[in-house]
């Protein structure tokens, strides 16, 4: 049985390390390792905390320098210490509000796995338009991150348009499907390996049924801001687990 992947971005929420508890708390009771692997990325502040809560935890950005003066910045060596074992790099957000570049993402790529970190890559177009003009922006990505990609190793793409981050647009399972697709089948060409690919974008209670349609296609999920929302988390995940 193919086991998927989900991972709650809890962004910048919630505002308190005891909230921040409390949710991971009632997540784990909805966890179950044998339906698929559950990764909470809570800010960096409470990942040592809510390491306490629960153990698999990911980290939503890690600094792409290994040491030195970069103000504000964490290292991958300081998010493994404090108990991270994945590593969101790229993420939409990121490339809107700070301007990070997949050169920049292709350095994170390097720090986290020579922390034995798993790298969550993410790719998308930015504008709503063809899956062949989506796709054609994704492969300049791709060539730009997979040579720094360690040759054996485990990771993970996460095809997150960044059109479709907070909700701001709906998404086609199909369209999305058909992305995906795309992502594995050149990654199989390049590197000779099937990748495990998962989608963000605006998942929700009312869109994870159709998306779960593609099942066969699409490895998980990486929910951002229904995650934090405890009801509707908890039915995302069980419909997940029930579907693979
Ligand atoms: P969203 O975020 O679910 O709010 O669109 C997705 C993400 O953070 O990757």
């Amino acid at each position: 049985m193919k086991k998927p992947y989900i991972v709650c971005n809890w962004k910048m929420n919630p505002s308190t390390g005891k909230e921040a508890d409390a949710l991971a708390r009632e997540m784990v009771s909805r966890v179950d390792k044998k339906r698929g692997e559950l990764i909470i990325a809570p800010p960096a502040l409470f990942i040592e905390r809510v390491r306490n809560v629960y153990s698999v935890i990911g980290s939503q950005d890690i600094s792409e320098f290994k040491q030195g003066s970069y103000t504000g910045q964490l290292s991958a060596q300081m998010m493994k210490k404090a108990g991270a074992s994945y590593a969101i790099i790229g993420h939409a957000e990121r490339k809107i509000y700070q301007k990070e570049t997949d050169v920049q993402s292709a350095e994170k790529i390097k720090r986290a796995q020579e922390e034995h970190i798993v790298p969550i890559i993410c790719v998308g177009e930015i504008k709503k338009t063809t899956v062949s003009h989506a796709w054609h922006s994704i492969k300049k990505q791709l060539d730009v991150l997979l040579p720094s990609i360690k040759k054996g190793s485990f990771y993970i793409y996460a095809y997150e348009p960044l059109w479709a981050i907070g909700g701001a647009q709906t998404v086609d399972p199909q369209y999305v499907a058909d992305v995906v697709y795309r992502i594995k089948l050149y990654i199989r060409a390049q590197k000779q390996e099937i990748p495990t690919v998962i989608y963000g974008g605006s998942v929700n209670c009312e869109n994870i049924d159709s998306l779960l349609y593609y099942k066969d296609t699409i490895d998980g999920f990486i929910v951002g801001s229904v995650s934090v929302k405890i009801k509707e988390i908890k039915n995302i995940i069980k419909k997940i687990y029930g579907s693979y």
